[in-house]
């Protein structure tokens, strides 16, 4: 039986209110918790007084840096052990009480002294202090292939721009949240995290503890988009400490304002690109500089420049990653890290030199597609990238492409814009845990987490379709760290991660079931050969023979207990990798714009993408929809600004932090070219990342083509485009 498309599992549970967040997860006694925020940007606590606090109503206990200094040393646990102040609203301590209204109240009351120093609260003011990180993400900061300098010098088209992406932020709907108690020395965690397993590590470092002795929970999750790792670690470790010394369960939750600052951002960027062309339209040189903010505290990086590296046939390619230090809250990865703000501006850039060479954006693209990995100097594993612009191009019609200006609806001038996209495939370690109960139904169970964007769903659907029960026949239990240790969230890793497992796993139930099966000459399969049996429809039948047998009457026989197996697979190492593994895409856009107005509508998004065997389209489209609009308020809407004289974030609030709503989306039109490729387990590449980068210069692109004005900063807003 066919189990695409498979309804997402939690459907019903999460519609019903009846899945339980761990936020919700109720415990006797409970303390709530909240966070006192340090008022300057930068500097030192000298004292934290709790003592008008304690005489407020409910207050129960205090913790601050003095308590955090006994966990164990790590980048995890710095910013709750120093007494430094590294940005505006850094918790200086957690005030645990008897309501959450009485905790924040008594937050407020604390008295804090600090000694500050002057903040630096924009890149610009320490941009000549700029350095270069070892790493950026899993890739090398520095690359150098061939002579950018000289092929720039040479070429008969040079299109050199300055590219700037503002700060996003994460905000997933369910914030960060904690509910945490101590029974015995053993630690009961329950909390909204993309790494379950990271999680525990790093409680079982900072308390010195064996992860044996800590059980997280992260069953159902509201969103993560990257935020929900590390930075969220240091506040949870201040709850634990204070379950711990008041024997309470403590239950923290971040504020919607606390999360503009205390759980990462999409680093600001300003990139210098630089494209060489033959008058022929092939690439000769590319050279693409980035710099971009990271916190005093730690580095981060995206790996922005990156994409530079393999999209396209190049000779000479050199790309560079600077970081700036600032007063302001530490980035971390955001969906399409790296591949949203590296690919806005090489593929505005290219865009620009196609309108200059006269040659039509998709036959540039085309013409300089990259048959081979030119960084690595390998073979792809697959790539679907021309079958993307083909089809891509022929469902949104651009054949037909108005001239420039020449579109125009009522008050709108449309213009129409495109893009490539692509993204890396990569897999963890995975174990999972398959059970086959003398019902045949079946139990699946695996310790990762699901960011609500289907985990469960492909999970069982990948287990029931091996051994050919229906999904209604099928449980899947995630987040919970006593089963089987999975990979975290991120990089689109988490399916292509479980599918090897789970077939090693089936494979190995399928075997003895089948062993089971013909030797038994009760059996109608009795005699049969093992290679000639197909699991379907609650049977195991011969594809010979024209005889079956149920799966339950195999297991009454034999293993009325049931059946369980177990399955892993390995992490994807790529140093020794004999072939580089991407996903890629291409997305057109029309947009309207109103010059008068300045207001930009998109109207209209086709993608094409290829990212190996698709194993559920229903979710897979609904990864790329949401993967589509993130993209669009990266490229319209959202913008984190930082008050530069005292450093805090204005407008933290959902008022003042635009992201798109219903009103600014379209309709899309997504197809997915199924790849079959023959070097990745069961062909599984990502597509979360894929669908959230590209658009943005699309969209900048179909400005362009609406009323000539290139705008190459993100978002695009009112004032760009006006006048
Ligand atoms: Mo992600 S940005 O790897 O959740």
């Amino acid at each position: 039986m066919s189990t695409d498309s498979a309804l997402r599992y939690e459907a019903a549970l999460k519609v019903t209110g009846s899945a339980v967040f761990e936020a919700e997860v109720p415990a006797a006694g409970m303390l709530h918790a909240a966070l006192v925020e340090a008022p300057i940007g930068c500097g030192d606590v000298l004292s934290v007084d709790a003592t008008p606090a304690s005489a407020l109503p409910g207050f129960v206990a205090m913790i601050s840096y003095r308590e955090a200094d006994a966990l164990q040393p790590s980048p995890a646990t710095a910013l709750i052990r120093e007494r430094a102040i590294h940005f505006a609203g850094q918790p200086v301590a957690l005030v645990t009480a008897g309501t959450w209204l009485e905790a924040r109240s008594a937050a407020r009351a604390v008295r804090i002294a600090t000694q500050a120093r002057p903040a630096v609260t924009g890149m610009a003011q320490a941009i000549d202090q700029s350095f270069a990180p070892a790493m950026v993400g899993r890739f090398p900061a520095e690359s150098r292939r061939g002579d950018a300098a000289t092929a720039l010098a040479e070429a008969s088209l040079v299109v050199r721009h300055q590219y700037v992406t503002a700060v996003n932020n994460h905000h997933p709907m369910e914030p960060h949240a904690v509910v945490c108690w101590w029974e015995g020395g053993k630690a009961v965690v329950h909390t909204s995290t993309q790494a379950i397993f990271g999680t525990r590590a790093m409680i079982a470092h900072a308390f010195r503890m064996p992860t044996a002795d800590i059980r997280v929970f992260s069953r159902f999750l509201g969103g993560g988009f990257g935020c929900k790792g590390q930075l969220w670690w240091p506040w949870m470790f201040w709850a634990m400490l204070a379950a711990k010394r008041t024997g309470r369960p403590v239950r923290l939750e971040l504020t919607r304002a606390q999360m503009f600052s205390l759980i990462g951002r999409r680093q600001q960027t300003v990139q210098d690109l630089a494209l060489g062309f033959g008058a022929d339209g092939r690439l000769t040189g590319i050279d693409h500089r980035v710099v971009a903010q990271t916190s005093t505290h730690a580095d981060y990086s995206d790996a922005t420049a990156v994409y530079s590296r393999w999209l396209y046939a190049c000779p000479n390619v050199t790309t560079t990653h600077r970081l700036v230090r600032t007063n302001e809250p530490h980035p971390v990865p955001m969906r399409a890290p790296g591949t949203a703000p590296g690919t806005f501006a090489l593929e505005s850039a290219f865009d620009e030199a196609a309108e200059r060479l006269g040659i039509d954006p998709v036959e540039l693209r085309v013409r300089n597609f990259a048959d081979h990995d030119q960084e690595a100097g390998r073979p792809w594993s697959s790539n679907g990238l021309l079958e993307c612009y083909r089809i891509g191009a022929e469902r949104f019609g651009w054949s037909a492409r108005p001239a420039r200006g020449a579109a125009i609806d009522g008050r709108w001038r449309i213009g129409w814009g495109m893009a490539s996209t692509l993204y890396p495939a990569i897999r963890q370690a995975c174990k999972v845990r398959v059970n086959l109960a003398a019902d045949a139904s079946l139990r699946v169970q695996c310790g990762t987490q699901d960011m609500g964007s289907g985990t469960y769903t492909v999970l069982g659907q990948m287990a029931a379709t091996a051994l050919g029960v229906s999904m209604s026949q099928v449980t899947v239990e995630l987040g919970d760290s006593w089963l089987p240790e999975g990979p975290f969230s991120g990089g689109s890793q988490v399916t292509a991660s479980m599918a090897p497992a789970v077939e090693m796993a089936t494979a190995r139930l399928r075997a003895t079931l089948a062993r089971m099966a013909v030797a038994d000459d009760r059996s109608p399969l009795s005699g049969q050969r093992i290679e000639d049996l197909d699991f379907q429809d609650g049977m195991i039948r011969s594809r010979t023979g024209n005889v079956g047998e149920l799966l339950t009457d195999v297991l009454a026989r034999g293993a009325a207990d049931g059946l369980e197996a177990a399955g892993e697979s390995a992490a994807t190492q790529l140093q020794s990798l004999a072939v580089t593994s991407m996903g890629y895409g291409a997305v057109f856009v029309e947009v309207g714009v109103d010059p008068e107005l300045g207001e930009i509508r998109v109207r209209r998004v086709c993608g094409a993408f290829a990212a190996g065997r698709i194993l559920n389209p229903r979710l897979a489209k609904s990864q790329y929809v949401g993967g589509l609009i993130g993209g669009i308020g990266m490229a319209l809407h959202e913008m984190t600004v930082t008050d530069r004289a005292s450093g805090r974030i204005l407008g933290d609030t959902f008022a003042d932090y635009l992201i798109p709503v219903h009103a600014d989306v379209p309709e899309f039109d997504i197809t997915m070219v199924d790849e079959e490729d023959p070097h990745l387990p069961g062909s599984v590449k990502g597509i979360g990342m894929l669908g959230t980068a590209g658009i943005q210069a699309a969209i900048a692109n179909a400005v362009f083509d609406a009323i000539g004005k290139r705008v190459r900063s993100l978002p695009i807003r009112i004032e760009h485009v006006i006048g």
